[in-house]
């Protein structure tokens, strides 16, 4: 397959070309497009056979569901059964935005898209760009991160041509994301909501608005015995071909640990690498040292994680170290993200 690459700029839409873009998806194709999160693989979600294309061009297991992304509050109806009070709460607040919430589907939805589920996971995104397009495609654009199945969540269209070229009709760069880590999910179809999975949407601004949120119990316990509620968690993500180890501890002690192993490695011949931060990053003596960013600034930290992830990924480091990101507000996403990728390899100094 041809993959048609156009650059669209959300401050200034080429309608045109996002006819075209909208066209493709009413008629059964794929278009990766930029969303203020991460590039998404888009497809008509109301439309099985388009979210069979999608697990196929991602080699995704298919029992790994969709995120359904609208533009208006006026197409929710249309995909579930019913929408607690929870939900308008959460809109009012967040949408456009960040958060994905869980609701029972309606009959409109293909089980296709919500790998045989009798929910189905909505997202309304904020980012311009992805908002006409799914006007354009008549409402309703199934969309996983645009990434292949097992690789890091492509914040630059860069990364999605890297993965998806040849494979979708149409990739749209709208330049770099402005958050870099997928939504924030909240399951609504239990009682008590729950956190599916962290981000930018913090379980503190989530709790100011419907008050009490468990986390789903899963996501930053290694041994928890029970699967994650969100099948695609369960996963192991991101996963660089090196072993990756976290760092826990005070700043010194992590960066004499790290030193301590890289000699190890080193002398073993394996070559090393450690993600730091802009504080830290002089002190260590591995062959490839990368920051995320300075340790004051969360949000930098999470609109890079993605990209350095990818950059080790594509190196020959067979050893790596991270330092720890821990923290109420959005660290608990960047740590979530970090812990997949290390396979919930963890040591405390
Ligand atoms: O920010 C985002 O959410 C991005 C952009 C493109 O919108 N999308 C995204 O999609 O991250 P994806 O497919 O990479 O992750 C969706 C997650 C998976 O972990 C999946 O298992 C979970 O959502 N999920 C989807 N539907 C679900 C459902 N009905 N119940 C529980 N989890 C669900
Ligand atoms: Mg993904």
């Amino acid at each position: 397959m041809k993959t048609k690459i156009i650059t669209i700029d959300e401050n200034n839409i080429n309608e045109e070309l996002m006819m075209q873009a909208g066209d493709i998806l009413r008629q059964g194709g794929l278009v990766a497009f930029p969303t203020e999160t991460v590039y998404g693989l888009g497809g008509d979600g109301l439309n099985e056979n388009s979210s069979a294309k999608i697990y196929e061009a991602k080699g995704r297991p298919s029992d790994n569901p969709l995120i359904v992304h609208i533009a208006d509050m006026e197409a929710l109806p249309g995909i579930v059964k019913e929408i607690p009070e929870e939900a308008y709460l959460l809109a009012e607040k967040y949408w456009p935005g960040p958060l994905t919430m869980i609701f029972y589907k309606s009959d409109a939805v293909p089980y296709a898209t919500t790998g045989g589920l009798d929910t189905v996971a909505v997202r309304m995104p904020s980012h311009k760009t992805a908002r006409a397009l799914i006007r354009a495609a008549g409402g309703y654009v199934a969309a996983p991160s645009a990434n292949r199945s097992g690789r890091p969540s492509p914040t630059v269209a860069k990364y999605v041509i890297e993965d998806l070229d040849g494979r979708v009709d149409m990739i749209i760069d709208g330049g770099e994301v402005n958050i870099g880590l997928e939504s924030t999910i909240i399951d609504l179809t239990d009682g008590q909501p729950v956190i599916l999975r962290p981000g930018y949407i913090t379980e503190e601004m989530l709790k100011s608005v419907v008050g009490q949120v468990d986390m789903d119990k899963t996501l930053l316990d290694a041994n928890a015995k029970e699967a994650p509620k969100a099948p695609g968690m369960k996963y192991r993500h991101y996963a660089p071909k090196g072993s990756l180890t976290v760092v826990e501890g005070a700043e010194g002690a992590v960066t004499d640990y790290i030193n301590r192993q890289i000699a190890v490695a080193q002398s073993e011949g394996k070559k090393t690498g450690v993600i730091a931060t802009d504080e830290t990053k002089g002190g260590y003596v591995g062959d490839v040292i990368k920051s995320v960013g300075s340790r004051n600034d969360e949000e930098a930290i999470a609109r890079q994680l993605f990209r350095i992830l990818r950059e080790f990924d594509d190196s020959d480091v067979q050893v790596m170290f991270a330092e720890s990101f821990d923290s109420p507000g959005i660290g608990q996403a960047i740590m979530n993200r970090l812990l997949k990728a290390a396979g919930h390899h963890v040591i405390r100094v």
